[in-house]
């Protein structure tokens, strides 16, 4: 499925509408943030370091509004302080925005004793959707999933075992990479697949900002003990990727109520590293129901909660 060009103004004015974004103290989180305050929306900044995303709100310009709150993706039992605070003051969410999210590195453990990167690329926003779902149903949000173009290398299969998802044993930090996105748009295929089936009014679609200029792979350098790396890998993304603000693009569309739930965002030019956000087809690794069928099971499990649906 290819599309026809979009442009942002076509998302238009956002006006008293809350979203709700994960990670948004920088990068593309920070960039989809701007943007929707300028359009006139609440967003309410999901952050690790809540004193940084104050920082980083205060430099935004209106009319919209921000609310920073405290989230770590990466620590199931933290999730329920989030959900209470937006269950408790808000009536309407428009869309939650999965958007938070590392890449790479050596092996690290959740507090839950996860593989990390997927303990905060998609456990912890699977908790956050599932806590949260009586307002996402009641507000008929749209749940966005920011996956990547190296979901197309994941390895997740309907035979994965709970220890292949969050124990690999031999580690390889860019294959769980790779999982951890396949589980990203696994994982908006399943909840648009089971929204249609019981009819529901919540939809679910995945974003792919292509290649952007944020400090994903600083940090990942960073974390592997290798800081020079890491800050000649800031100076030089900066020259050669498009901007956080392109990246953004993409997850735009996706909130765009003209784009149809289950689909994928992104660009499609240079292998779909760059270019304006398109409906692209949805990977071959990303479209076996028994695949997400068997993600959702394996995520139900860690949790020890009931998924929706
Ligand atoms: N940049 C690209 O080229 C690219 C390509 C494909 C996909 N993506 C995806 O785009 C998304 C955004 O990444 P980015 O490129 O904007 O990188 P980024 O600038 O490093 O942003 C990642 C954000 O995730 C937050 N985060 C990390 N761990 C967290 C946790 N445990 N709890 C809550 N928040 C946490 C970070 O917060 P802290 O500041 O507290 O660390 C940061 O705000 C990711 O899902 C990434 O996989 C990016």
């Amino acid at each position: 499925m290819r599309s026809s060009a979009w442009h942002p103004r076509q998302l238009g004015p956002r006006t008293g509408r809350t979203f709700v974004v994960t990670g948004a103290n920088s990068g593309i989180g920070l960039e989809v943030t701007r943007d929707l305050v300028r359009r006139g929306a609440h967003v309410v900044m999901a952050v690790r370091d809540t004193a940084r995303g104050a920082a980083v709100a205060s430099q935004l310009d209106g009319p919209g509004t921000t609310t920073v709150l405290r989230l770590d993706l990466a620590d199931l039992d933290q999730i329920p302080e989030l959900t209470r605070a937006l269950l408790t003051g808000h009536d309407e969410v428009a869309a939650l925005v999965a958007n938070a999210g590392i890449m790479g590195g050596p092996l690290r453990r959740s507090p839950q004793g996860h593989e990390l990167q997927m303990a905060t690329n998609h456990l912890g926003h699977a908790a956050l959707i599932a806590g949260l779902w009586p307002l996402l149903e009641a507000s008929r949000s749209r749940l966005v999933l920011v996956t990547s173009g190296e979901a197309r290398d994941g390895h997740l299969s309907p035979a994965t075992t709970r220890k292949e998802l969050l124990d690999p044993d031999p580690y390889d930090g860019r294959q769980a990479y790779r999982n951890s996105k396949q589980a990203n748009l696994l994982f908006a295929q399943e909840l648009h697949r089971r929204s249609c089936a019981t009819g529901s009014a919540v939809s679910a679609v995945a974003a792919h900002p292509g290649a952007a200029a944020t400090g994903l792979l600083a940090r990942q350098l960073q974390r592997a003990g290798r800081p020079r790396l890491a800050g000649l890998s800031r100076g030089v993304t900066c020259v050669i990727l498009p901007s956080a603000r392109a990246g953004a693009r993409s997850t735009l569309r996706t909130l765009d109520p003209d784009t149809p739930s289950g689909a994928l965002v992104g660009p499609a030019r240079f292998g779909q590293l760059h270019g304006p956000p398109q409906l692209l087809d949805v990977y071959d690794s990303a479209s076996d129901p028994a695949t997400a069928a068997r993600l959702w099971q394996l995520t139900q499990d860690a949790l020890g909660t009931p998924l929706p649906f």
